[in-house]
């Protein structure tokens, strides 16, 4: 295809605002699903995607489209490139916007900008693409199209009149806006006789074909059945298979100058196919790669352990099969004294822990336990040595000089009534204010570094709670800063439990171990002597409880007040005899580990 009749092109949205919807209806008007084919969401093709209505895996699909408002027009190429939706995806979107010209900044017009789609926005703006704004949902009778057509109008600098009004539901104004897309996104510019060079914008692990590879060809042309180099490690494959997705593949000779589309050369992992690297011919192939390339960094860290220890390969092999498909994925095999085998696992953020720990559920049947989740830590040691702990337990002892902490970004959008109470909730978070802006009268923009390890634990949840549901956030790693941290012990018996362990600020390291030993006494049933549970910093105690030790004949007394709940505490624990856990001497029943792990 010649360059200038392509158009690629992305959708930016927050969750929930129409872009999956506005994508079927471009389908559907540019005839490449018929209508009878037509099921809801046709690129999102995970059931848990579905289900939780979040795209996590980007595809491409190539729209012909000719001008409506202009006679004779020519067919043009639309390459409409999806994007992960989520903050833990941003690197996965950087590089899909990579890959494109233009972008459909898509706004619901009931609910106005999110935090989302402005972190989004500004990564479009950094990667300088054509913007389109578009409200979304103009049937809605809450839809208040005039006021916001202000605001992004104001966001992106246009005219109100200028933000296109749509409906993807009912149609209206699509074909308008696909019109648009072939007006103003500018042509893809690359040299076609150079050698190639494709950047990767996705890769996906198929079981039927292996590792299927999203492309953007920046300069010359891939063949089929070439032999091609990724250039960030070297490594050489054959070009089994080339071609577009419409959206079903459909194989072609090759790809060219601005063309989008998939290869395959049969591996069968996808981290020999990474996000954001580049291909070239193995021959006299391009010497300088794309810009841009990173490898994933896994940013938080949990240890998963399978709550019935014999489903310990189970869980192995299940790890194996998602790191297929997730370069992102990392884990190694670790022993907790409390929890038994398992592994330290490290995802990008919290939703993609939750969305592993989720399909490895349900996917794979397997009942887990995750250890709370924490981040990174640098930590320097007066001689001199440096350790990079992923996991608290492994906190080193002895005369640290520093420790080091990773910090993000975030981006918090809120109607402007609960400032108030973001603000003070960041500044519970250790956070440093740095700015705010007014979207429009009643709309904030707040930014804020906060530690990330603040962020992980349930902020979200927070700030939702706080404001009724209004504020959005996101967030992006901006680096790392010396901070006063600690490692809290929690110790039954006088033996330390390791899945307790946590890493916390010195300000707020008495609070927790306050709570998690009140927790404890509550959840640990009476043993045949007394039980110590103690939180330390080292060796210093900063609260105590103590389990009373049992008395055979008066058990029923023992039990006074709420009987029956405690009853049923019991009567779970008799059926889970198997499932108590030995913490020195002391019994431990597994409730009492998920009860203390789940209840941030
Ligand atoms: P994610 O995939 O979760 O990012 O969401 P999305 O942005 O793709 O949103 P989706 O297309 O799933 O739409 C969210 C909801 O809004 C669905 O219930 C749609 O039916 C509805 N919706 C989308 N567009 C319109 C529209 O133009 N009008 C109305 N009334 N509803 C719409």
């Amino acid at each position: 295809t010649d360059p200038a009749l392509i158009r690629n092109f992305c959708i930016i949205a927050h969750i929930d605002h129409g872009k999956s919807t506005l994508a079927d209806r471009m389908l559907q008007l540019t005839g490449v699903v018929e209508q009878r084919q037509m099921r809801a969401q046709y690129l999102d093709r995970m059931d848990i995607e579905r289900e939780r209505g979040i795209t996590i895996k980007s595809q491409a699909v190539r729209l012909p489209w000719a001008r409506t408002d202009e006679e004779n027009g020519q067919t043009h190429i639309l390459n409409m490139i999806d994007t992960p939706g989520h903050v833990d995806f941003t690197y996965e979107v950087s590089r899909s916007l990579a890959a494109c010209e233009g972008c459909i900044l898509l706004v619901d017009a009931a609910q106005g900008i999110e935090a989302q789609t402005l972190a989004n926005l500004y990564l479009a703006m950094e990667h300088d693409l054509q913007i389109i704004p578009v409200l979304n949902k103009i049937d809605l009778p809450a839809a208040q199209p005039e006021k916001f057509a202000a605001e992004l109008a104001n966001l992106v600098g246009c005219e109100p009149e200028d933000v296109l009004k749509v409906s993807a539901k009912t149609g209206v104004g699509v074909d308008e806006l696909l019109d648009k897309v072939v007006r103003d996104v500018p042509a893809p510019v690359g040299v076609k006789d150079a050698p190639a060079r494709a950047m990767i914008f996705d890769s996906v692990y198929d079981a039927y074909r292996g590792v299927v590879t999203y492309v953007k060809v920046v300069d010359g042309t891939l063949n089929k059945r070439e032999r091609i180099r990724m250039m960030s490690t070297g490594a050489a494959h054959e070009l089994l298979e080339i071609g577009t997705n419409s959206p079903e593949m459909k194989a072609a000779d090759g790809l060219s100058v601005g063309e989008v589309g998939y290869l395959i050369t049969g591996v069968k992992d996808v981290r020999q196919s990474k996000v954001g690297d580049t291909i070239t011919q193995l021959n006299k192939g391009a010497t300088e790669a794309l810009g841009g390339y990173k490898d994933p960094k896994p940013m938080v860290f949990s240890g998963l352990y399978p709550l019935d220890g014999s489903d310990y390969p189970e869980l192995r092999e299940a790890l194996d099969k998602l790191q297929l498909n997730d370069a992102a994925l990392v884990y190694e095999p670790e022993t907790s004294a409390a929890l038994g085998f398992g592994f330290r696992v490290g995802f990008l953020g919290l939703l993609h822990l939750e969305v592993i720990r989720e399909r490895l559920e349900r996917e794979f049947g397997l009942e887990l336990i995750a250890t709370a989740p924490n981040v990174i830590y640098g930590v320097t040691m007066e001689d001199g040595t440096e350790h990079e702990v992923t996991n608290p337990s492994e906190f080193p002892t002895g005369k640290i000089a520093e420790v080091q902490e990773p910090v993000v970004r975030a981006t918090i959008l809120t109607p402007s009534e609960f400032i108030g109470a973001v603000m003070e909730l960041c500044q519970n978070r250790r956070g440093n204010l740095l700015g705010m802006d007014y979207l429009s009268e009643d709309r904030v923009e707040i930014r804020y570094t906060l530690p990330l390890a603040e962020v992980v634990f349930d902020f979200f949840d927070q700030l939702k709670s706080k404001t009724r549901g209004y504020a959005s956030l996101d967030y992006e790693p901006t680096g790392e800063q010396v901070a006063d941290l600690v490692k809290v012990d929690i110790l039954l018996h006088g033996d330390q439990v390791d899945a307790f362990s946590a890493i916390c600020h010195k300000d707020k390291a008495y609070a927790y171990g306050v709570r998690l030993v009140s927790k404890l006494r509550e959840l640990i049933p009476r043993q045949a002597f007394e039980v110590p549970v103690q939180a330390a910093i080292g060796s210093r105690v900063i609260a105590r409880e103590t389990i009373r030790a049992i008395r055979k004949d008066v058990l029923a007394k023992c039990y006074g007040g709420d009987i029956s709940r405690k009853r049923k505490l019991l009567e779970k624990q008799k059926e889970g005899k198997k499932r108590m856990k030995m913490v020195g001497s002391v019994e431990v029943p597994q409730e009492a580990f998920i009860a203390v792990l789940s209840s941030d």
